[in-house]
């Protein structure tokens, strides 16, 4: 959806105005509303006993100005958390492509619900944007049939000066952008987006932006003894793929380096998968997706901050070629590694990129990946899992990603669980069983980072979802506004 900012929206010639409005005990008037709507709305309200629930809504038709006017409630004041404004913002989308309406504007209460108006009006400009959002590459609709695009125009608080608006339109845009491109590459079928064309996405989105970036094929990946990386790739036909993207600002003061996991369908390998949902497993490249999406969203904003974008890449199939339970594995950095479950393939690859991205001596290194079942069982797809050596910067996460509506959650990566995947023939197993899964999956990836300043995020949970009140099934672009905020946070 196409999101402009005003502080005056002109409301003829709309199709259809969205009042976002909360649930109030007493019957106060609509403070930020212009008369011509304030008068029908108040109205509508008192003849129908519109309250402002959750989700309740009222479709009003005024005698003069916009079409249509739509009332939607927000709840209670003092639940207004994100995911909250997230449906409704959803609400909105769903109900203007029911009705067809091509030019809508939405008023929120930013004078009456208490909200910072610079950090709403930024997630609510970066929720609309993407309200609308379709992956519908491979849906054969005749021309005329096709969604048309929505226009709209999110009216600004008062007391933000043009200079912020145009800040916060140019912000939304790039994210925007960056989101998109993670999320159709994601939801992209596996037989499409195959790790030959994930790197070769990340050529495009450098070309595009002017970063540099450099794509190992196989060979140069056995010179460079990825050993995780190639055992994981030796069950399939593609060829693996190791990527990088580089963003280096005139000048910075900092480097972050920024891993993705990148398997393209996880089918677990000789340790086969369940078949039911396996399909899902194509989203087993969330993480550099995310990846490849944040580096463009870097570079569009220009932040100054030295990013090193990583990933590895490739499918997790049985053949009989592929590795299996009890081979030995010495990875790019020495260490020897006993598989005792080849569905434990993404720490493999990452265990190679996250040795990898020491070279950049990063003052930050954060890795993405859809790692464990173990976490979804934790968390769900409330928050993603996040694992750090670092308590500062996992605090400077989770408040980055509090301020623009994605959760993180901290979970511990102590030595305690180091026993688990002790192995009696290698420095270590690649599994560690059920209990604590998440976590030891976080350790394993320890045994490979050298770098003060670690997190990583598991995003199995989060990557993508089923159609819920909050959006769309399919990709979500997991961590990157997370980390986009966090990078805009540092001090150059
Ligand atoms: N890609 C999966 C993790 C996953 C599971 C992501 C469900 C999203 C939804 C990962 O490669 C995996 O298979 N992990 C195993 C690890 C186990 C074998 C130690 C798991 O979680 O079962
Ligand atoms: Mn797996
Ligand atoms: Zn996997």
């Amino acid at each position: 959806m196409q999101v402009e900012l005003s502080p005056k929206p002109k409301l003829s010639k709309l199709d259809n105005v969205f009042v976002l409005l909360p649930q109030r005990k007493s019957k106060e008037e609509f403070h930020g509303l212009p008369d011509e709507l304030a008068k029908p709305v108040e109205k509508a309200t008192r003849q129908a006993g519109f309250s402002g629930r959750t989700d309740e809504t009222l479709s009003v038709l005024p005698e003069s100005g916009p079409r249509k006017v739509t009332l939607i409630g927000l709840g209670k004041d003092c639940e207004l958390a994100s995911s909250r404004l997230r449906s409704a913002i959803y609400l909105i989308a769903k109900t203007a492509r029911k009705g067809r309406d091509t030019r809508i504007a939405v008023f929120f209460p930013w004078e009456t619900v208490g909200l910072d108006p610079y950090f709403s009006t930024r997630l609510l400009a970066d929720l609309l944007t993407h309200s609308d959002y379709r992956y519908d590459a491979y849906i054969t609709v005749r021309e005329e049939e096709a969604p048309k695009p929505i226009h709209c125009i999110l009216k600004a608080p008062g007391g933000l000066s043009p200079r912020e608006l145009k800040a916060i339109r140019r912000e939304a845009n790039a994210i925007a952008t960056g989101v998109t491109t993670a999320r159709n590459l994601a939801n992209a079928p596996p037989n499409e987006a195959t790790p030959t064309r994930m790197a070769e996405r990340a050529v495009e989105v450098a070309k595009e932006t002017g970063i540099k970036c450099t794509v190992f094929d196989k060979k140069k990946i056995e010179r460079l003894k990825m050993g995780g990386l190639l055992a994981v790739n030796r069950g399939s036909a593609e060829e693996p793929r190791f990527v990088v993207m580089e963003h280096t600002p005139g000048s910075y003061a900092k480097t972050v380096c920024l891993v993705g996991k990148g398997i393209t369908f996880d089918s677990g390998g000789i340790s086969i998968k369940p078949s039911e949902r396996m399909e899902d497993m194509k989203y087993d490249m969330c993480g550099a997706a995310t990846v490849i999406g944040a580096m463009q969203a870097i570079s569009q904003l220009e932040i100054p901050v030295r990013v090193i974008g990583i990933f590895a890449s490739t499918e997790n199939l049985p053949s009989g070629t592929a590795y299996k339970p009890g081979d030995i594995i010495t990875m790019m950095s020495g260490k020897t590694v006993e598989i005792v479950n080849t569905d434990a393939e993404g720490r493999m690859i990452l265990g190679d990129a996250l040795h990898y991205a020491k070279q950049f001596d990063p003052d930050h290194l954060i890795d993405f990946a859809t790692l464990t079942g173990a976490c979804v069982v934790a968390l769900g797809s409330a928050a993603t899992g996040l694992f750090s050596n670092d308590t500062e910067l996992a605090q400077k996460l989770i408040d980055a990603g509090e301020r623009v509506g994605e959760r993180l959650w901290r979970m511990p990566e102590w030595d305690d669980y180091k026993e688990l995947i002790r192995s009696d023939w290698a420095d270590m197993k690649n599994s560690g069983g059920r209990w604590a899964g998440a976590s030891t999956a976080a350790l394993f990836l320890k045994e490979f980072v050298d770098c003060r300043s670690w997190a990583h995020l598991d995003i199995a949970g989060t990557a993508y979802v089923d159609e819920s009140a909050r959006g769309p099934r399919g990709a979500t672009g997991a961590g990157l506004r997370a980390t986009i905020e966090f990078l805009q946070s540092l001090d150059s």
